[in-house]
């Protein structure tokens, strides 16, 4: 098979642990006999500084050429009081609309040998494997009008949080399918005490549950799920929920997994693919070999599972990256017994994992 994939680093720790998946991935093709044709491009403050905006158009015609996409993270401290249009994350926003990728997958899992570097009681997180299933193209964070604006009470600031019955009904479907997949049980996340939006949420994913009897739905509140996530974790299979919830509740589930540089991510449409690790840039470590390139490699995992249908190259890499969590080398964030490891030590134990 040919594997057509465009790399996208993009800033701070992306570049390091973006360098590590491509090493997994090519020790994938190269071992399985797949042809690896593999571009890069621009994306997020780089893609700033070196031409003027965070999502170039050259990064656009590249993305829509490759069959997958695999980016690092986007965000620089010297744009932290940039206007949201001006940023870095701009680019990222930017290509997940442009792909129509609107079911971002992002599966927590507390591997057994990394319990201890959860801050919360092993008891507690043994065992815990969910997988959050978060609207990505839609809501809040795309939302028209929005702006700061001045008006007659002075100045006003302006988010709309908007979702259309197929925005809805298409991530549902997504998630009821996973839920086959795996312990068959939904929960569907929303704010409907409060907010018309989760109302209609509520209703278009009731109104689709019926197509999937063999599916359980229940519904929480946002509030109570984030409570829940910590206090009874084990209960949860899929959750399901729109952009912005689903954006704070995987941070917190990256509490679980031990640390947030555990996390792979899918991004899923009708086609194509956009794979990332959860964890930002990280400015502070950027550079230093300390970032932990595992969500980057099990992104790699879900690509090859995802958008190349590669199952067994696939369970390969999400095996290899559990060996390496038994007996090491781990980074630093994962407190292993010893010295921790650099970035590329964890990245070569992972393809010397897969043989
Ligand atoms: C994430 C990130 C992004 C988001 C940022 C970088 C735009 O936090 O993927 O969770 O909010 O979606
Ligand atoms: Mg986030």
């Amino acid at each position: 098979m040919n594997l057509n994939v465009l790399a996208l680093p993009g800033d701070g720790i992306g570049v390091e642990v973006t360098r590590e998946a491509v090493r997994v991935l090519r020790h994938v093709a190269q071992k399985w006999n797949h042809s690896l044709s593999l571009t890069e491009g621009l994306i997020g403050g780089i893609a700033i500084h070196q031409t003027g905006a965070p999502l170039p158009e050259e990064t656009l015609r590249l993305a829509s050429e490759a069959r997958a996409t695999l980016m690092g993270a986007v965000g620089l401290p010297e744009f932290d009081n940039a206007p949201p249009d001006q940023r870095p994350e701009k680019g990222l926003l930017g290509l997940r609309q442009a792909l129509g990728v609107y079911a971002n997958l992002r599966p927590v899992r507390a591997w057994r040998s990394q319990l201890d570097s959860s801050p919360l009681k092993n008891h507690l997180v043994e065992g815990v494997d969910l997988l959050i299933v978060r609207e990505l193209t839609g809501g809040i964070y795309y939302g028209q009008p929005r702006g700061i604006f001045d008006d007659a009470s002075g100045t006003r600031a302006v988010n709309t949080m908007t979702y259309t019955r197929l925005e809805i009904d298409r991530v549902t479907r997504r998630a009821f399918e996973l839920a086959r997949t795996r312990r068959k049980k939904v929960t569907s996340v929303d704010k409907s005490n409060v907010l018309e939006n989760s109302q209609l949420w509520r209703r278009v994913v009731t109104e689709a549950a019926p197509d999937y009897p063999d599916v359980a739905l229940d519904h929480m509140l946002v509030d109570n799920c984030a409570m829940q996530l910590i206090l009874n974790p084990r209960r949860f299979d899929v959750i399901l929920t729109e952009n912005m919830f689903g954006d704070i509740l995987s941070d917190e589930g990256a509490v679980l997994a031990g640390s947030i540089g555990m996390l792979p991510s899918a991004s899923l449409g009708d086609e194509g693919g956009l794979y990332e690790p959860v964890h930002g840039s990280a400015p502070d470590i950027a550079g230093q070999e300390k970032a932990n390139p595992l969500g980057a490699i099990g992104s790699v995992a879900a690509m090859l599972e995802y958008t190349f249908g590669l199952i067994e190259e696939s369970c390969a890499v999400d095996a290899a990256i559990q060996a390496v969590l038994a007996h090491g080398p781990v980074t630093a964030d994962l407190r292993p017994p010893g010295a921790p490891a650099t970035t590329a030590q964890v990245g070569e134990a992972v393809c010397a994992a897969i043989g």
